[in-house]
């Protein structure tokens, strides 16, 4: 298995290119099931998560083709999808078991073919991640589901019908489904307490594009009039706000000066709060925006992830990393996913001082780390041993660098092109 060696140290300058996200693009390619036209995405990143979707609507019948040259010059970064008939309503567990957004067929193929049987995903490295809220809102729509042999078996043979769901949680993958499920329902739905994640708005537009009359994007409250049919559409994925905020923080850990180019500084508020409060200058240019320390050297602030607006979970690890050579002490709170620390015994091995409680992490700043042998077990927490890889004085090898690919596209070669002392080893 291929591993990623780095030598701290360097400081970031340049620009980085930031790829279409990840998690917009997930449920936009699943969203291809609900039409018999073709649906095209531009700006989609190029990573195994991506490819894992791809093959998944292929075995549910639809023909997925690439094609489209990125401004930087990458070819494949629009994908056409064309489900002319679903020939197959069954998302097999070896599918589901490589990505947990598999789970997003669900809704889609229950509203357009009225059965779906998709494999339970299970636990995963961050927490148990049940599908309670997905199942719940679909059988408000009408849908009669069982779990049997490890499938949610799902049938809806008068097809489904408007109702008014209120998430008990706010959850975005049960956002997404059902609202992808909405759209091809009878009457009016109504999703409250839905997930205000910019990905779901993301989907909302492009269901918009399709046909679809949804009411009430980027809010708390998603009304959907479903209509018979959707069409196709050419739309483009919105920038990565996670990646967007990972280099932000690179740059930042290793005293540089980096701009991001392709994104947009709205995309990272909440993370670009504390890390101005931290000692971070994020200014805006023309193509994105500019991320430099203000000078003072990095200060410990608090954070706790919350459901968008608030501080992302998807950053925590990340910003643990710039945590942890601060000066003075940091508490990060993770109150998303009950086992989001995984990050936390690696980052001590290379030197770092973090303590846990509970859901809560006490980080008391060093003044450097040290490289060593790490890996990690989700993605996220991967990113973040190569941010700490990059201050760190010495080399890191960051093993499993698999998951760093579900996510990251090109990492160590744009990491490498703005002056990180990184490279690929295989086996
Ligand atoms: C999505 C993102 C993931 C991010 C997460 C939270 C994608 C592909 N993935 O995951 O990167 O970390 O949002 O921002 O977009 N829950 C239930 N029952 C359910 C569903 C969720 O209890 O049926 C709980 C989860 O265990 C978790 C919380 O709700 O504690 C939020 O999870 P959710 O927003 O659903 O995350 P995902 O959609 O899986």
């Amino acid at each position: 298995m291929d591993r990623i060696r780095i030598r701290g140290g360097e400081p970031l300058k340049g620009q980085v290119s930031i790829v279409g996200a990840k998690n917009a693009a997930l449920p936009l390619m699943a969203a291809g099931l609900l039409t018999d036209e073709t649906l095209s995405l531009g700006n989609l990143p190029q990573l195994i998560d991506i490819a894992t979707m791809a093959n998944m609507l292929n075995q549910h019948g639809a023909g997925v083709t690439l094609d489209g040259n990125g401004a930087d010059g990458y070819a494949g970064r629009t994908m056409s999808i064309r489900t002319a008939d679903v020939t197959n309503t069954t998302a097999p567990y070896d599918l589901v078991r490589k990505m947990r957004a598999s789970v997003l067929v669900l809704g889609p193929l229950l509203a357009r073919c009225g059965r779906a049987d998709v494999s339970l995903p299970g636990g995963c490295a961050i927490g148990t991640r049940p599908v309670n809220l997905h199942i719940d809102g679909l059988r408000e729509l009408g849908a009669e589901v069982e779990i049997e042999g490890g499938y949610i078996r799902a049938t809806a043979p008068r097809g489904l019908k408007g109702a008014e769901i209120r998430f008990p949680v706010v959850s975005v993958g049960a956002t997404e489904n059902l609202l992808m499920a909405a759209t091809l329902a009878k009457g009016e739905t109504v999703l409250d307490n839905a997930a205000r994640e910019p990905e779901v708005a993301d989907l909302a537009n492009c269901l918009i594009a399709m046909g679809a009359d949804i009411e009430g994007v980027g809010t708390e409250r998603l009304v959907i009039r479903g209509t018979d049919r959707l069409h196709g559409a050419d739309y483009r994925v919105m920038p990565d706000r996670i990646e967007t905020g990972t280099y932000a923080i690179a740059a930042a850990v290793t005293g540089g000066d980096l701009e991001l180019v392709d994104t947009d500084i709205s995309l990272v508020g909440a993370v670009a709060e504390p890390l101005a409060e931290s000692g971070v200058e994020l200014s805006e240019t023309d193509k994105g925006f500019r991320v430099r320390r203000n000078g003072a050297g990095i200060a410990g602030v608090d954070v706790m992830t919350q459901p968008y607006p608030g501080f992302p979970t998807d950053m925590q690890a990340q910003m643990m990393a710039l945590m942890t050579v601060a000066s003075g002490a940091s508490m990060i709170t993770e109150t998303i996913f009950e086992n989001r620390f995984m990050h936390v015994p690696e980052l001590s091995r290379m030197g770092a001082n973090i303590t846990v409680h509970g859901s809560s992490a006490l980080v008391r700043g060093v003044p450097a780390l040290t490289g060593a042998p790490v890996m990690a077990t989700d993605l996220r927490a991967s990113v973040s041993l190569v941010i700490a890889g990059l201050a760190a004085e010495g080399e890191t090898i960051i093993n499993r660098v698999y998951h760093l690919d579900r996510g990251y596209e090109r990492l160590e070669r744009k990491l490498a092109g703005c002056g990180a002392d990184i490279e690929r080893l295989g086996d």
